[in-house]
């Protein structure tokens, strides 16, 4: 609890780190004047162009992975395959530093709480967990590429995403009888809350996707929602 309190507040603090919105200051532009108004890599890409946007995704991956390597270093390492030998309230606290970053990444406490979507620091949070776990945000990547490279849209490839990770995790978990509920509950219950809230906070990229006035990557529409 020593570590992970603090570890918690950090991580916070770390991920409500704008850097969407710092990158495109540095262009004299202000994201939530622009495209989606988000304050996100893809609305980066929008405003400033597509090398910035993967800049600032690598460093809101970062957000999450981060904390979540740094606190489990700091409190001891974890059996790198046994989950079934880490105790819940250890996985819970551990959880809550990636989830901590998560939520400061969608509600900085330096923008007034109006942050991103939180795809990206998920993501870094999903690639910090254990090796097992990590395919599941690998699998998730691989999903996002291919709905995005299929219908051109980041929302929907993002959405989609959100729901591959804890589907691929409770067929992993139901597949590994070593892995008992008991122990994983918070993993279960973190990798379906995080996944919904950023499907919520997809509302209105869902309902331009319903009128057809979602931008496309690459469209022409893609500057100018
Ligand atoms: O990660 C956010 C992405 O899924 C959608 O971004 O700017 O099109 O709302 P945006």
């Amino acid at each position: 609890l020593g570590v992970f309190v603090p570890a918690i507040v950090v991580a916070y603090l770390v991920g409500a780190i704008p850097f969407a919105q710092i990158i495109a200051r540095m262009h004299g532009q202000d994201l939530r004047t622009v495209g989606s108004g988000n304050i996100g890599a893809t609305n980066l890409a929008r405003a400033c162009g597509r090398r910035r946007g993967y800049t600032c995704f690598a460093l809101d991956v970062l957000k999450g992975l981060v904390p979540m390597v740094a606190a489990r270093a700091a409190a001891g390492s974890l059996p790198e395959t046994d989950a079934a030998t880490v105790g819940p309230g250890f996985l819970a606290l551990w959880l809550a530093v990636g989830v901590a970053a998560i939520l400061g990444h969608v509600f900085p406490v330096y923008l007034r709480f109006k942050g991103g979507k939180g795809v990206s620091t998920s993501f870094g949070v999903g690639l910090g967990l254990w090796p097992y776990f990590t395919v599941a945000a690998l699998i998730a990547l691989l999903v996002w590429l291919l709905c995005a490279a299929t219908w051109r849209y980041v929302s929907l490839a993002s959405i989609c995403a959100s729901i591959t990770f804890p589907v691929t995790l409770a067929i992993a978990v139901a597949a590994k009888p070593d892995w008992p509920l008991a122990t994983l509950w918070p993993l279960l219950i973190a990798a379906t809350a995080i996944p919904l809230l950023v499907i919520v906070l997809h509302r209105q990229n869902i309902r331009r996707l319903l009128a057809g006035t979602e931008s496309r990557i690459g469209g022409k529409k893609d500057r100018s929602i």
